[in-house]
């Protein structure tokens, strides 16, 4: 038995707070309620004056990615670690196949690599290619293995691209399947023609890599994966929106009654393109990610999103490459490794930019950094709410601590950091995962292998309505 008392903190779910103490027992949440008496051998947790938080939750992460030719500096132990740091007890991460790979397979390696991981963790699938085969192993996935999120690169030619056929015959799946088809949205047929058109102005350097790659690329993609989407009555989830275009997409589906949600990155709504013109080749090249930051006042408009709710959760795409392997760009911006970390800052960051700015709320935190997640993917309220009977991942969060975020002191592996020399106020002093206390004022007590698969249900509320919907709206034939 071991048991954990949070004393005389303000617990801050999604829809309120409210002064409790909370108590854990063999990894659950057993009871939150002012006074609670600590039996005998209970750890107990001062959190006088900070707030008690369910563990945040990142939706999109790449931990040993094999990509462009090279793999990921962190795996699933030390991404997880570092999120544990940062106060995230979970990730969503992405099995990828490569094209023509069977996705069981796929899937069965990532499960491996993952067994190392210190917090809990779930996969989306990507879907990088189609026949009768990949159709029945989503289902196989979906009903037995606990995936019900299906990932389309809409970019990548030649490589893990998705085209329209695909899309469509994948998205009317995940609808039978009640499952949620999401897209990396950027028109890959426009990324590779402007990506040549630009080497032939001569501009060979990571500040190519943001003009190959401009907002509408990303608008034209989000457009048309919600209008396939609306076509075939399925929500869709859009990944990393980084760019108004993007967004007023996603808005005006909404305000037509769409499901349609999106997730953005702690990156973009901090970060603008004026980087890629670092005159230090390393600078540029560690910002370089797909879509990429975007020119000054993009940043404000996804802010607006979460607040408005028509943007939903927050993510990192935690993609670490080193200086060495951002060097394979060194002459040509298409070949540098696209990704960046973050996975370690993402609540910091988004509590000081967020909350510490009065755009959103400790409870909308909360809603953006976990709850959300938990919902749309069908984790609530085993992840994302501190309630009896919640799994006891928890952040104990001291809006009074700070701290100067640098690659120097990062747990991840990356050996740099986008949000290098900001100092940020409202920190993590205690982490939870599964009960037990994994990061104390600093001291990271990650355990190697000690985080689960999370299974995650098919139809999730959203969907049991859409196939409802779907099934409503049925056309019928005039009977002549
Ligand atoms: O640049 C990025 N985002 N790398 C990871 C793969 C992806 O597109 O999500
Ligand atoms: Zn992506
Ligand atoms: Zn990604
Ligand atoms: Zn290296």
């Amino acid at each position: 038995m071991s048991s954990i008392l949070i004393q005389g903190g303000t617990v801050v779910n999604a829809d309120r707070a409210f002064k409790a103490d909370v108590l854990t027992q063999d990894g659950k949440i057993v009871a939150v309620g002012t006074d609670l008496q600590a039996p005998a051998g209970t750890t107990v947790v001062d959190a006088g004056g900070q707030y008690v938080m369910p563990g945040g939750i990142d939706p999109h992460t790449h931990m040993q990615l094999p990509f462009m030719g090279t793999v990921t500096m962190d795996d699933f132990y030390t991404g997880t670690a570092a999120g544990l740091a940062g106060g995230t007890t979970s990730i969503i991460d992405f099995v990828i196949p490569n094209p023509q790979q069977p996705l069981l397979e796929a899937y069965q390696t990532w499960r491996g690599w993952a067994e190392k991981a210190a917090g809990d963790y779930s996969f989306h699938m990507a879907i990088t290619w189609w026949d009768e085969s990949v159709k029945r192993d989503m289902g196989t996935l979906v009903n037995e293995e606990g995936i019900n999120s299906f990932k389309h690169f809409m970019a990548y030619k030649n490589a893990i691209m998705c085209d329209d056929e695909t899309l469509v015959n994948s998205f009317k799946r995940c609808l039978e399947l009640g499952a949620m088809p999401t897209v990396h949205a950027e028109n890959g047929e426009l990324v590779y023609l402007l990506q040549k058109q630009v080497a032939e102005m001569g501009i060979t350097g990571p500040e190519g890599h943001p003009l190959s790659r401009p907002p509408m690329v990303e608008g034209e993609a989000a457009n048309r994966a919600i209008a396939i989407a609306d076509v075939l009555n399925v929500p869709i989830y859009v990944v990393h929106v980084s760019c108004i275009e993007a967004a007023e997409a996603i808005c005006r589906a909404r305000a037509r009654g769409q499901r349609v949600y999106g997730e953005v990155l702690a990156g973009h709504l901090m970060i603008d393109d004026s980087i890629y013109r670092h005159p230090d080749f390393a600078t540029a090249a560690a910002h370089v990610m797909s879509p990429p930051f975007r020119p000054k006042g993009h940043q404000e408009y996804l802010w607006r999103g979460l607040q408005s709710g028509n943007l939903h959760t927050t993510a990192t795409d935690h993609c670490t490459f080193c200086a060495a392997q951002k060097a394979a760009g060194k002459d040509d911006f298409a070949k540098i490794p696209n990704g960046c970390g973050g996975v370690e800052e993402r609540m910091a960051v988004v509590w000081d930019e967020g909350v510490n700015t009065g755009r959103l709320t400790p409870s909308e935190f909360v809603a953006v950094t976990s709850a959300n997640t938990a919902k749309l993917f069908n984790l609530y309220p085993q992840k994302g709410s501190v309630s009896v009977g919640a799994d006891a991942d928890l952040v104990v969060w001291d809006p009074a601590g700070s701290k100067t975020l640098s690659a120097k002191t990062q747990f991840s592996k990356g050996d740099y950091n986008v949000f290098e020399g900001r100092t940020v106020k409202g920190i993590p002093s205690h982490t939870l995962s599964q009960g037990k206390l994994v990061f104390v004022q600093g001291d990271l007590r990650a355990e190697r292998g000690a985080g689960r698969y999370l299974k995650r249900p098919a139809f999730g509320s959203n969907f049991a309505a859409a196939k409802l919907r779907s099934e409503v709206l049925t056309p019928t034939a005039v009977k002549r």
